[in-house]
C-alpha cells in the first residue's frame, strides 16, 4: 500500500483518489525562505502531493493592490490545505485604510473567510534547546493552546473611529455557538493527550468572559474523561512562567490566545521553533508558523524554518491523514537538533552555526 494515500473515505470510494492540492502562500519577509525548505520536506516524505503557489499580504498589495487577492481565496477554496509563511512588515505598516495592510486585510479575512476558528497551537520544549529559555523548569511544558481564531475583539463590530478621531472603539463579540464548536476541539484533543482542559477567560470582568465560562461548563459534561479547570487570564500568565508543566490543553479566546501562545512559545526557548494550525469544522487546514515575518533578516539565509516544517507535520497529521509521516517528520526534526545543528536564533556556544537551506537539508537528510 502506497505510503501516501489518501484517508480512508477516499479509498474506499471506489475512484482513483486524486491527489491532495496544497496552496503554498509564501507571504512576506522570510516567509518565502522557510516555505521553501518546509515544501522540500514535506514532497521529500510524501511525493503524490500536487502544488500551487499565489500572493498574500504585502507582496500581494505590491503586485495587484489587494493584500487578499480573490484568486488566492479561490485557490485555498479549492485546496485540500494550505501552506502560509508570515505577512507584513514595515513597508506596509502606515498603508491607510489599515483595511489593506497585510494583517487586517490579509490574514485576518483568510481565516474568517475559510471558517478557520480552530488555532492549534502545541508548544512543547525540545530537550536540546530547553537551556536557552529564560524559565527554570521549561523542560517540563508540553501544552497545546487552543485559541478561538474568528471571534471576539479581532472581529466585532462596530469597530471605529468616532468623535472626529478622539475615541476608538472595537467590540468584544461571542455567541454561544462559536463557544461550543472551539470547547468541542480544545476536549477532543485533551482525550488524546493528558485529559486535562484549563479554560482561561476574564470572567471576573468582561460578559463574554462569563458566556464563555457557562458554555465551557456545559461542554465538559459531553467529555468525562477530561478534567476541566478554569483560570483568570491574568493569572494564566503568571502560572505559565511559575510552572508551564502543569498545563495540557489551554483552551482561550482569540485575543488572549494570541497573548498566551507567544508567550508559552518563549518558554521553549524560541519563537523560530513553533508550528500552529488553524482548522474548519472539516479536515481543511491552514498551517503556518507562529513566528512573524522578521523582516530584518528576510533573504539572509538566517531564518529557521523549524517551525514551518512542524508545521507541515501538523498538515500531514490534520488535513491529509497521515499521522505517520508527521511522527517521520517530527523525529527528523529532534534528530537534526540532537546532532547539534542551529540557526542563530537558537545557536549556543558548543553548537554549530547553519543557515535556513542546511537547516532544511538536515532535516530531509533525517527523514529516514
Ligand atoms: C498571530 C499573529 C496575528 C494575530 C497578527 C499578525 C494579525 O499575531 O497569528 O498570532 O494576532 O492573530
Ligand atoms: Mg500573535
Amino acid at each position: 500500500m502506497a505510503l501516501c494515500e489518501r484517508p480512508t473515505f477516499f479509498v474506499y470510494a471506489k475512484i482513483k483518489p486524486m491527489p491532495a492540492k496544497i496552496a503554498v502562500l509564501p507571504g512576506d519577509g522570510i516567509g518565502p525562505e522557510v516555505v521553501e525548505q518546509a515544501v522540500r520536506v514535506l514532497s521529500a516524505c510524501c511525493p503524490d502531493l500536487s502544488y500551487e503557489t499565489a500572493l498574500i499580504g504585502g507582496a500581494a498589495y505590491d503586485a495587484t493592490g489587494s493584500p487578499l487577492p480573490l484568486d488566492t481565496l479561490a485557490l485555498c477554496k479549492s485546496s485540500d490545505a494550505v501552506l502560509l509563511g508570515a505577512v507584513g512588515g514595515p513597508k506596509w505598516d502606515k498603508i491607510e485604510p489599515i483595511t489593506l495592510r497585510p494583517e487586517v486585510g490579509g490574514l485576518l479575512p483568510l481565516r474568517k473567510e475559510l471558517g478557520l476558528f480552530a488555532n492549534v497551537r502545541p508548544a512543547k520544549t525540545f530537550a536540546p534547546l530547553a537551556s536557552s529559555s529564560p524559565v527554570k523548569n521549561a523542560s517540563s511544558m508540553d501544552l497545546v493552546v487552543m485559541r478561538e481564531l474568528t471571534g471576539g475583539i479581532y472581529f466585532g463590530q462596530p469597530r471605529e473611529r468616532r468623535d472626529g478621531g478622539s475615541v476608538a472603539v472595537d467590540t468584544c463579540v461571542y455567541s454561544v455557538s462559536e463557544i461550543k464548536r472551539i470547547a468541542k476541539q480544545a476536549f477532543a484533543i485533551a482525550e488524546k493527550r493528558r485529559k486535562k482542559v484549563c479554560s482561561v477567560d476574564k470572567a471576573n470582568v468582561l460578559e463574554t468572559s462569563r458566556l464563555w465560562r457557562e458554555t465551557v461548563i456545559a461542554i465538559a459534561k459531553d467529555y468525562p474523561s477530561v478534567e476541566l479547570s478554569h483560570m483568570l487570564v491574568d493569572n494564566c500568565a503568571m502560572q505559565l512562567v511559575r510552572d508551564p508543566g502543569q498545563f495540557d490543553v489551554i483552551l482561550t479566546e482569540n485575543m488572549f490566545g494570541d497573548i498566551l501562545s507567544d508567550e508559552a512559545s518563549m518558554i521553549t526557548g524560541s519563537l523560530g521553533m513553533l508550528p500552529s494550525a488553524s482548522l474548519s469544522e472539516g479536515s481543511f487546514g491552514l498551517y503556518e508558523p507562529i513566528h512573524g515575518s522578521a523582516p530584518d533578516i528576510a533573504g539572509q539565509n538566517k531564518a529557521n524554518p523549524l517551525a514551518t516544517i512542524l508545521s507541515v507535520a501538523m498538515m500531514l497529521r490534520y488535513s491529509l491523514n497521515l499521522g505517520v509521516l508527521a511522527d517521520m517528520v517530527e523525529h527528523a526534526v529532534s534528530r537534526t537538533l540532537e546532532s547539534g545543528l542551529r540557526t542563530a536564533d537558537i545557536w549556543s556556544e558548543g553548537t554549530e552555526l547553519v543557515g535556513t537551506k542546511e537547516m532544511g537539508d538536515a532535516v530531509v537528510r533525517n527523514l529516514g
